[in-house]
């Protein structure tokens, strides 16, 4: 080849793709049969529909209740359902799960009888701080891939949805911001891809995104500070006294975990939903939230900590269990797990 036609081909690709990414790493990963490759693909297809009904929610009168409430307990936004309907659409007919599971559904989601059953097992949060759509601030998505755990090639069911972290096969998020973002990771690297809108494409912007192994914020909804127990409140008040390494923390919070987490992965710091009074387990989901942020910010080279263990190593005994979370650089997850131990 000579090098002027490699000049127009470098020209002609404004970057790797997400499909190329996924394509390059399935060809170097032995016995892989491009199921994954697929599913992503309808994931980010998914991801790209929502971020584009997200982005003319306020004329396309999609703002709003739905006057439902969810198994959380939660007043369901029209958002919410769109999201969700619309990530079981696009994976359903692909022959790639056997089952999904679904924040905003109680029981786990069944792959329709006309279509083939896969090998994996896609849990969700569709709309991720839908409590920010109405006022124009990042929202996102979440995901985390399992293997199926019941043999053959029939549906898959509950088993199969409640895997210890540390088994997932990758997690990944989306976040609706000033650009919308894809970022996953297979626990080799986290990788984050920026959509062009103007072509409709992820392309990779994000290489190999390791997160600081100290960071100079903490995130945590401090309106709970008086239901937190004195151990959690001392390590907060540790964190914004002259004491803390560095001197006192800067305060963030979007009260989106995407978004949250999105910047603390990029920055460094913690992310935290303790349990309190209210909430005896925290306030997260384990399989929809927790464990896939954990396995991201593990990958990324930062730790997740339920304050007495690895986030990874819990156990799911029920679909919509709720989990404490410490999650960040690994220095400030350290500490704040001594600290509350
Ligand atoms: P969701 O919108 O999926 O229900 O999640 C909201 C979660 C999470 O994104 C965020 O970190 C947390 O709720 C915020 O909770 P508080 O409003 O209690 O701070
Ligand atoms: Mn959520
Ligand atoms: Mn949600």
């Amino acid at each position: 080849m000579t090098s002027s036609t490699l000049d127009v081909r470098m020209a002609a690709l404004p970057g790797t793709t997400l499909e190329r990414h996924i394509l390059d790493r399935q060809r170097r990963a032995p016995g892989a049969t491009g199921n994954f490759s697929g599913l992503l693909q309808q994931i980010a297809l998914a991801a790209k529909i929502i971020g584009s009904r997200v982005r003319k929610a306020g004329l396309a009168g999609v703002l709003g209740l739905t006057g439902d409430v969810n198994v959380q307990g939660e007043r369901v936004q029209k958002l919410d359902v769109f999201a969700n309907n619309t990530m079981v659409s696009c994976v359903e007919a692909g022959g790639h799960v056997c089952v999904m599971g679904s924040e905003e559904v109680a029981d786990p989601i069944p792959v329709p009888p006309e279509y083939p059953k896969g090998k994996y097992v896609l849990l969700f949060d569709p709309l991720d701080g839908s409590g920010n759509i109405d006022i124009n601030a990042s929202i996102g998505s979440i995901f985390s891939v399992y293997r199926r755990l019941t043999p053959g090639q029939g549906p898959g069911g509950l088993r199969d949805c409640l895997q210890p972290g540390r088994d997932m096969v990758a997690a990944g998020y989306v976040i609706y911001g000033s650009s919308n973002m894809l970022v996953y990771s297979t626990g080799g690297g986290v990788y984050g891809f920026t959509l062009d809108p103007s072509i409709g494409e992820f392309f990779l912007s994000h290489d190999n995104m390791r997160i600081p192994t100290r960071g100079r914020t903490y995130s945590v909804n401090e309106g709970n500070y008086h239901k937190w127990s004195p151990s959690v409140q001392g390590w907060v008040d540790w964190l914004k006294s002259p004491e803390a390494p560095g001197g006192a923390y800067s305060h963030r919070y979007i009260g989106a975990m995407v978004a949250d987490l999105h910047r603390t992965l990029l920055r460094g710091g913690i992310f935290a939903y303790p349990a309190d009074e209210k909430n005896r387990s925290g306030k997260l989901r384990l399989l929809y939230e927790a464990a896939p942020f954990a396995f991201i910010i593990e990958a990324a080279g930062g730790a997740a900590s339920t304050g007495s263990g690895r986030v990874l190593d819990v156990t799911p005994e029920a679909l919509h269990q709720r989990v404490p979370v410490f999650v960040g650089s690994a220095e400030d997850v350290d500490e704040a797990t001594r600290m509350i131990a």
